[in-house]
């Protein structure tokens, strides 16, 4: 068996082909929970949901809207959005949740956008900023990559000295300054969730030299590193992460901060957009 799903990408890349009926971007941008507002400032040319692409999972969490959208900036530039991911946590294999990956290869995608909201584990972050992912801790405990490996598409043993693009960080660097944002940049560790961290935990992932911890991303940048794309990775601090935060956690209160940053987050990828090489 082949292990990252290739024939059920195949025929979701024609189906999405044929729906948009368009050139396909170069660019994929990954909304996280509660940064869905940069659909507003983009020109929509066409949506498709989810569950109208063949074997797509089905986003189902709150704040996930399920739309993989083709859309304009103002200078023209074509980009191809997610709106909403699938989670290891939903019962989802590493496989399902980066499946859109090995599509977006597919269909020709050259450059990542992915973001997601975290809980903040380096004390000098504050809620609300927005953190440059430069680097990352798998901690799911599992992979995207396991299982039979086709040579003709990647290697076996990945090099992952890279993950994050230092050309793209350096952009993202640049136009942040240009726009007044002033953003983070740190290790993202990833698990699987649903429950959030404990105290412990958190301890222990400030020790490993985690900044910023979440559920999601990380199958999803291995498989585009897989296939050599150009990979930006963000995260909006939508709290302190347990034993830091004074309070317990809830995921509506997650996503209204995302909200708040989201039009903060949306104008800077936007100018990132443009700024591509
Ligand atoms: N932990 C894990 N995932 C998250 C958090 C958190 O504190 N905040 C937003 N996503």
């Amino acid at each position: 068996m082949n292990n990252i799903m290739l024939e059920e990408a195949q025929i979701a890349s024609q189906y999405i082909k044929a729906h948009f009926k368009s050139e396909i971007p170069k660019t994929a941008v990954i909304l996280g929970s509660g940064l869905g507002n940069f659909t507003k400032i983009v020109k929509i040319i066409k949506t498709i949901k989810y569950q109208d692409i063949p074997s797509f999972p089905q986003s189902h969490v709150a704040g996930h809207k399920g739309n993989l959208t083709l859309a304009t900036i103002e200078d023209g530039t074509l980009i191809l959005i997610m709106e909403g991911r699938f989670h290891y946590y939903e019962g989802y294999t590493p496989q399902q949740v980066a499946f859109p990956i090995v599509v977006f290869h597919l269909l020709g995608i050259k450059t990542l956008i992915v973001s997601n909201a975290a809980g903040g584990i380096n004390p000098s972050f504050t809620i609300g900023d927005l953190m440059i992912i430069n680097d990352h801790i798998n901690f799911f405990g599992a992979h995207p990559l396991t299982g039979k490996n086709n040579d003709q598409l990647g290697p076996r043993f990945l090099d992952q000295t890279e993950p994050y693009n230092k050309k793209l960080i350096d952009i993202a660097h640049q136009t942040a300054v240009e726009l007044g944002i002033k953003p983070q940049q740190g290790v993202y560790i990833g698990l699987s969730g649903p429950t959030y961290e404990t105290r412990a935990e958190i301890k222990a992932f400030g020790v490993l030299g985690a900044d910023a911890v979440g559920m999601s991303t990380i199958f999803e940048v291995m498989m585009a590193n897989y296939f050599k794309m150009n990979v930006l990775g963000i995260s909006s601090i939508t709290n302190m992460a347990t034993g830091i935060s004074k309070t317990k956690h809830e995921h509506q209160a997650v996503v209204d901060v995302a909200n708040t940053i989201s039009d903060k987050f949306s104008a800077w990828v936007k100018r990132i957009i443009q700024n591509l090489p």
